[in-house]
């Protein structure tokens, strides 16, 4: 569900015509409807009206402060996984009393900051940084308080480099140490707080059962905690709620609430949820303009000024978008093509013998469904200036990062000797 729609032959960003915006900030740029993001935001909410619970945003699917505030502005907390992002969560005016600090591979100066900061919690991912926060918050004379990502171990049915909650991925503690984590922790570890247990299976998931299967086996652990005597209050479910690209059809955050009420019915605890794409994907496209067609023995190519350096997904996860004509043109034929950008590398694809309606030079195209992991993992790869990002509002638009320049690219390098 979006606020991207035709109005006649034009395709409109809530109230106004997309290429309005890329005619004054240029392409390829991004283009992020406000009501979209409150919408899924309102529906992810709605969910788990019944229940006590706590929506992280989780901060790496759109990092743009703009939109952290759109999030904080609804009552949002934020999920973050290093220090810059903390910056920006805070930037941004979330409490920080609403944040979750998750990732395997935490710096003890990016603990300091968040304990100084005085976070939710940290989600721990192993021993040794159990150790550390412990250490950490004892040379500054704190309580830190802590979840453990348990690694449940079960099959979340996604795309493998974006499942996290298998044995052989690097996630988490696996179910059956947990529980020596904790009492490790509650015997040994005096400047450390347990509050909760965590657990995220992955990405872009189209099915209930993953997360039903996950919160089964946390909530066997959370039962064996508390013969322990160790209570949870809190109980991170993680993020990984699927959306459509295509035609995959992932429940609507509805059914996955009652899915996740039934499986914790009767535990004494707040919900903490750390959705990313779900909130933000279908809520952004990218805009971009054609360059050049042309044409081999064996293939049509339209080639773009967007580029795997500003949506890496299809590159690295060979993910689909779709792609639509900013400006609908009658007659045009169809064709099959593939949509390609300008960098030196044959990965560099938005699309592969994709059915397009023929577009000419100059012309824009909208690569949909690009509000999640699009600008938060773009690059300068090819010495290219990363892409203005904008921010819609009903019939008013803002520009939320301006395009880089060439000054940008190269701040901070030096020529030596
Ligand atoms: N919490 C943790 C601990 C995570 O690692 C992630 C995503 C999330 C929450 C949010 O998950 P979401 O609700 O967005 O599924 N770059 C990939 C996705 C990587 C996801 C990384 N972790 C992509 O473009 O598909």
């Amino acid at each position: 569900m979006h606020f991207f729609h035709y109005k006649g032959d034009r395709l409109f960003a809530e109230e106004i015509p997309v290429e309005e915006i890329a005619e004054a900030v240029g392409t390829p740029c991004y283009i992020y409807s406000h009501r979209t993001l409150v919408r899924h935001y309102r529906a992810f909410d709605e969910a788990f009206k019944e229940v006590p619970h706590l929506i992280c945003y989780s901060v790496k699917a759109n990092s743009n402060i703009a939109i952290l505030k759109v999030f904080v502005d609804e009552g949002s907390g934020l999920d973050i996984v290093s220090g810059g992002e903390l910056y920006r969560a805070l930037k941004a005016g979330v409490d920080p009393a609403k944040v979750v600090f998750s990732g395997v591979g935490k710096r003890e100066e990016e603990i300091e900051y968040a304990l100084n900061a005085g976070i939710l919690m940290f989600n721990v991912e192993s021993h040794q940084e159990l150790l550390a926060i412990d250490r950490v918050a004892g040379r500054l004379g704190k309580k830190a308080r802590i979840a453990i990502r348990v690694n449940p171990d079960v099959d979340p049915k996604t795309h493998p480099y974006i499942s996290t909650g298998l044995k052989k991925n690097k996630f988490g503690i696996e179910s059956e140490r947990a529980i020596e984590e904790y009492l490790y922790a509650r015997d040994n570890l005096k400047n450390l707080e347990i509050v909760g247990i965590d657990t995220h299976i992955g990405s872009q998931i189209t099915q209930i059962s993953p997360f039903v299967d996950a919160l089964k086996r946390t909530r066997e652990l959370i039962g064996h905690l508390k013969e322990e005597g160790i209570e949870i209050r809190y109980l991170d479910v993680g993020g990984g709620l699927g959306i459509t690209y295509d035609r995959e059809e992932p429940p609507h955050p509805s059914r996955y609430g009652q899915a996740v009420i039934e499986a914790t019915r009767g535990l004494d605890l707040t919900l903490v949820f750390e959705p990313g794409r779900v909130m933000s994907g279908n809520a952004g496209i990218l805009v971009t303009k054609v360059l050049y067609t042309k044409e081999t023995s064996e293939k049509r190519f339209v080639i773009v000024d967007a580029a795997m350096n500003d949506l890496a997904r299809p590159s690295l996860y060979n993910s689909y978008h779709a792609i639509k004509p900013v400006r609908l043109e009658e007659g045009r034929e169809e064709i099959v093509a593939d949509v390609v950008g300008p960098i030196c590398e044959t990965g560099d694809f938005f699309a592969r013998d994709r059915e397009i309606v023929r577009p000419e030079p100059g012309e824009l195209l909208a690569i949909m469904s690009a509000g999640a992991y699009g600008f938060s993992m773009s690059s300068n790869y090819n010495s290219r200036p990363r892409a203005a990002e904008v921010l819609v509002r009903d019939d008013r638009w803002h520009l939320i990062r301006e395009r880089e320049s060439y000054e940008d690219l190269i701040r901070g390098e030096t020529i030596p000797f």
